[in-house]
């Protein structure tokens, strides 16, 4: 029987760290939990959300409806030849749990996004992304359940439709379907090495490794984010709380004849996108603190609550910085991070 709790705080299930409180709050451990409560009056009745590691939340009130925090584990082989291994993966596993697992037995494709906070079923969501690596490179399907009928449907890689920090599931189909497995594709030998990303490079040649493995891959990887990100559990925090914001090029154009020192990275669509904490840190926030919030010292794409701050006040100085993004660079930054 699927226990469902009254007035329960999300504080532990926000890496933000915010102390807001769920009307009700249910942790569904398998899919038959999940089809149980679905036949509920509760689910049927009430606003819901689904958690995952609540690593990409920003609650600003009281949530007056159903949490469902997915607790859903297990990660089973679907598929293997001689070059691959397919597996499909519960939505609650944690992330960076999937990864350990992956360079355990040396099945290659997720090394570079070590250490990302949050879960399996969060992961194509938002399509996460690190150090030149998305994790839709590796999908192969996102089995969901359709929330208005129960039906579960399995969505191809290109049902997705996958592109930086996007896919199907945040756009039209938001809030629509309830993720229960991702099957991903790893190799089993000839690893795709990718260590182009600037910061790979030289953390490898500071620790003077020339051998480059997924392990190695992963660990340079562990580096550099300890050294940049705060650590939730210490300093609340969603990572990136904004998406680098992708500009035309009329308007690049104008922005490198202004600041030549811009950093950019051209896409596929003709945009070219630019990184966010850069134009922050123009802007002076890099470092600020106002009362309980602040913008980390060490990467300005990183909003921190730094102990009892309310939602709002995160809200607030993010509304702040996009400002004055706006009024220096004609630039309008867009949060990366799901607000409530
Ligand atoms: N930069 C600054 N000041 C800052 C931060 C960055 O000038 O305070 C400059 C850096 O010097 C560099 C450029 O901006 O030239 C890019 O910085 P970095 O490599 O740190 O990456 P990012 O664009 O800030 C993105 C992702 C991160 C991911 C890293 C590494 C987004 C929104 N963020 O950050 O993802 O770990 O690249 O691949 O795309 C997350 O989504 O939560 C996250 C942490």
């Amino acid at each position: 029987m699927i226990s469902i709790k009254e007035k329960i705080s999300l504080k532990a299930y926000n890496t933000f760290g915010i102390d807001v409180q769920a009307k009700y709050f249910c942790s569904v451990e398998s899919v038959e939990q999940f089809s149980e409560l679905f036949s509920s009056d509760l689910f049927k009745n009430e606003m819901r959300i689904f958690l995952g590691g609540g690593s990409n939340m920003l609650f600003t009130k009281d949530f007056k409806g159903l949490v469902i925090h997915n607790a859903i584990h297990g990660i089973e082989k679907y598929n293997e030849t001689e070059e691959t291994i397919s597996l499909r993966v519960a939505s609650g596993v944690p992330w960076h749990q999937f990864v350990l697992h992956c360079i355990k037995n040396n099945w290659g494709g997720v090394e570079n996004l070590s250490l990302i906070p949050g879960t399996v079923g969060a992961a194509p969501i938002q399509n996460i992304g690190a150090y030149g690596v998305e994790v839709s490179e590796v999908i192969e399907n996102v089995e969901a359940f359709e929330l208005i009928n129960g039906k579960k449907k399995s969505f191809s890689k290109d049902e997705c439709r996958f592109n930086y920090r996007e896919s199907t599931f945040k756009n039209d189909l938001k809030e629509k379907y309830f993720i229960s497995s991702v099957t991903l594709r790893l190799s089993k030998i000839n690893h795709k090495i990718n260590i182009e990303y600037g910061a790979i490079k030289d953390t490898l040649s500071q620790l003077k490794i020339t051998n480059t493995t997924i392990q190695t891959v992963s660990d340079a990887v562990i580096k550099i984010r300890r050294e940049k990100l705060p650590d939730f559990s210490l300093i609340g925090n969603a990572g990136s709380f904004f998406k680098n914001p992708e500009v035309n090029q009329a308007r690049f154009m104008k922005l490198k004849s202004d600041f030549p020192s811009m950093p950019y990275y051209p896409t596929a669509n003709q945009q070219v996108k630019v990184p966010a904490g850069w134009l922050i840190e123009r802007c002076g926030w890099k470092g600020k603190k106002i009362n309980h919030v602040g913008v980390h010292p060490l990467q300005a794409l990183v909003l921190v609550n730094y102990g009892g701050a309310k939602g709002e006040e995160i809200f607030e100085l993010a509304m702040k910085i996009i400002q004055s993004v706006k009024e220096k660079f004609s630039v309008t930054l867009t949060p990366e991070v799901n607000i409530f």
